[in-house]
């Protein structure tokens, strides 16, 4: 064969290795309302920009028949490409071929671009969608998911790991987007389960559907295994767009700086948003709104542990990680599901250099036997540990209530915020004054003739001498008094001075955090 027929020869081969599982698996898949897996990626990144390999990998088990089944590209598809201008390494699972089922060889693909990713410092995304390990592949589908987890643990901190979830994600599969950074699901598509409805009947006797067990919004409200939520395959590939505008390439790079923007103060006015009195919440999602840049802000686990926001905005044109407390939601109490939620997340921001800005008003840590029991203690302790590792810089902003064990973990000086602002409003004492005056006064209401004036009084007085930011200022606890309106110029400052922020921790194999 000449040039020109081994051309031809080259296109005929690359026709029958894109046609995936044919028109009826391919019809199949549509009819559920979802992309093929190579629509997924041309949907997902910049035009014209992926560029595919190991298209020609076939798998090389022979049991059960396999050695006569032709499965192109062994059922994922891989290779690399720019998302919003980010240069990406990319896998997407395709359903159509076996069901996207992992073998040796497709997990070999997966690995070798999970490998590229770490070696080139670029995001790394995975598309999901698959039936699990290769049942006909025995053991070596099992060491294919080990060397996937191993890489996604080397990788972790150093690239950011996106996982998207587009169909099944069965037994230990699930494991690989849980060590990701990102996991993206989709209403009615993605499924994630360690053990399917068939197995839980089986074993238990109970019934449930795929959705209820590990449908998208269980993932989202009651797991947390999945911090966005959409409702189509096109609204989530636009989310993790957002997203990767967000944050940097790698860890030794800082996120792109966008255009300076202020924020829409018409919407979004501080002295508005904060209700006269001081017992009536406000969503402090409209706060950071006020602060952020075009009033711009990404929440991450929006509908899971609702009593503290996460997410990025911008200040200035460069990427923050704002983590408040929602009166909204519980007063804005820290416990278990917050505490995993916020730590995690900080963690991530410490990570790949972005600044935190913490946003503080709660009462304290959950009391009752339920988080206690739940591991409230362990799981508190989280946060504790996440604000201290940081060495990103770190500035708090403490708005009203910041009572107790709340007060230190929320990324108090103590933790070495490298500045601490506080509002007028700001109330921060061992505990709230009610419970205060009732303690410390017990004796004196018991004997009181009027008890219930009695403790009005003292509580007014405990108020009057604890409740404010002034005794924490005097003790330089506080960097300064700040008028809300003016807490985002006086942020954006002390980010800017502390731009070249430079400290290391003890030096050590690693800490031991409360995992
Ligand atoms: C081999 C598989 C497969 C698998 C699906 N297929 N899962 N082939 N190994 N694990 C094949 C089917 O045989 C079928 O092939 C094609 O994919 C499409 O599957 P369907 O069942 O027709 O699709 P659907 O009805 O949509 O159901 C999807 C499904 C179901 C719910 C995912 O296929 C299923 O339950 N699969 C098994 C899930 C599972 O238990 N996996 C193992 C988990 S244990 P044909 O040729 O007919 O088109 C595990 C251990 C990993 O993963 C541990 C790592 C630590």
């Amino acid at each position: 064969m000449g040039l020109k027929e081994k051309t031809s020869d080259l296109k005929k081969r690359m026709r029958n290795a894109l046609k995936g599982g044919g028109d009826k698996a391919i019809k199949k898949q549509k009819a559920i309302g979802k992309l093929t897996a190579r629509e997924r990626i041309i949907a997902l990144l910049d035009p014209k920009s992926f560029h595919e390999y190991d298209l020609f990998v076939e798998h090389a088990a022979k049991d059960f028949d396999m050695d006569k089944k032709y499965l192109p590209g062994d059922g994922v598809i891989t290779g690399t490409g720019m998302l919003s201008g980010h240069p990406v390494c990319i896998y997407a699972q395709d359903f159509t071929v076996a069901g996207g089922s992992l073998g040796w060889m497709h997990a070999k693909k997966i690995t070798k671009i999970m490998d590229h990713a770490l070696k080139l410092k670029v995001p790394l995304i995975g598309i999901n969608d698959s039936g699990g390990a290769r049942i006909q592949e025995g053991v070596n589908s099992l060491a294919g998911y080990g060397e996937i987890f191993f890489r996604n643990t080397l990788a972790s901190g150093v690239i950011p790991q996106i996982s998207v979830i587009l169909g099944p994600c069965a037994g230990g599969a699930v494991y690989s987007p849980a060590l990701t950074d990102f996991v993206f699901v989709v209403e009615n598509i993605s499924k994630m389960f360690i053990t399917g409805p068939e197995v839980i009947k089986t074993v238990l006797g109970e019934e449930i559907s795929m959705e209820a067990l590990g449908g998208a919004r269980v993932h989202c409200e009651t797991t947390g295994n999945a911090h966005f939520f959409a409702r189509t395959e096109e609204e989530c590939f636009s989310q993790i767009k957002n997203l990767v505008s967000y944050i940097p390439w790698n860890n030794k790079r800082k996120a792109e700086k966008f255009p300076k923007k202020s924020p829409k103060t018409r919407t979004y006015n501080i002295e508005n948003i904060i209700p006269a009195d001081a017992r009536e919440p406000y969503d402090v999602r409209d706060i950071i709104k006020a602060l952020s840049d075009d009033s711009l802000f990404l929440e991450i686990m929006e509908l899971f542990a609702q009593n503290i926001v996460i997410g990025f905005g911008r200040m200035d044109g460069e990427t923050v990680g704002f983590v408040a407390n929602q009166p909204l939601v519980l007063a804005g109490v820290l416990d278990v599901d917050s505490s995993d939620k916020a730590a995690r997340f900080i963690r991530y921001c410490d990570a790949f250099n972005i600044p935190l800005v913490t946003l503080v008003d709660l009462p304290g840590y959950l009391p009752g036997a339920d988080q206690e029991h739940a591991g409230v203690i362990r799981h508190g302790a989280k946060i504790l540990y996440a604000y201290s590792e940081a060495t990103v810089p770190k500035i708090t902003v403490i708005m009203r209530k910041a009572y107790g064990g709340g007060y230190i973990a929320m990324c108090s000086h103590h933790l070495r915020a490298d500045f601490v602002f506080a509002w007028p409003t700001a109330e921060i004492a061992v505990m709230g004054p009610e419970g205060a005056a009732n303690i410390i006064f017990r004796k004196e209401i018991f004997a009181s003739d009027n008890p219930d004036e009695f403790r009005k009084q003292k509580v007014e007085e405990y108020k009057e001498k604890f409740a404010n930011p002034y005794v924490a200022a005097a003790y330089g606890y506080i960097d300064a008094v700040i008028e809300p309106a003016e807490t985002r110029k006086k942020l954006i400052r002390a980010l800017e001075i502390s731009k070249e922020k430079d400290i290391s921790n003890p030096k050590k194999k690693h800490g031991i955090p409360p995992f």
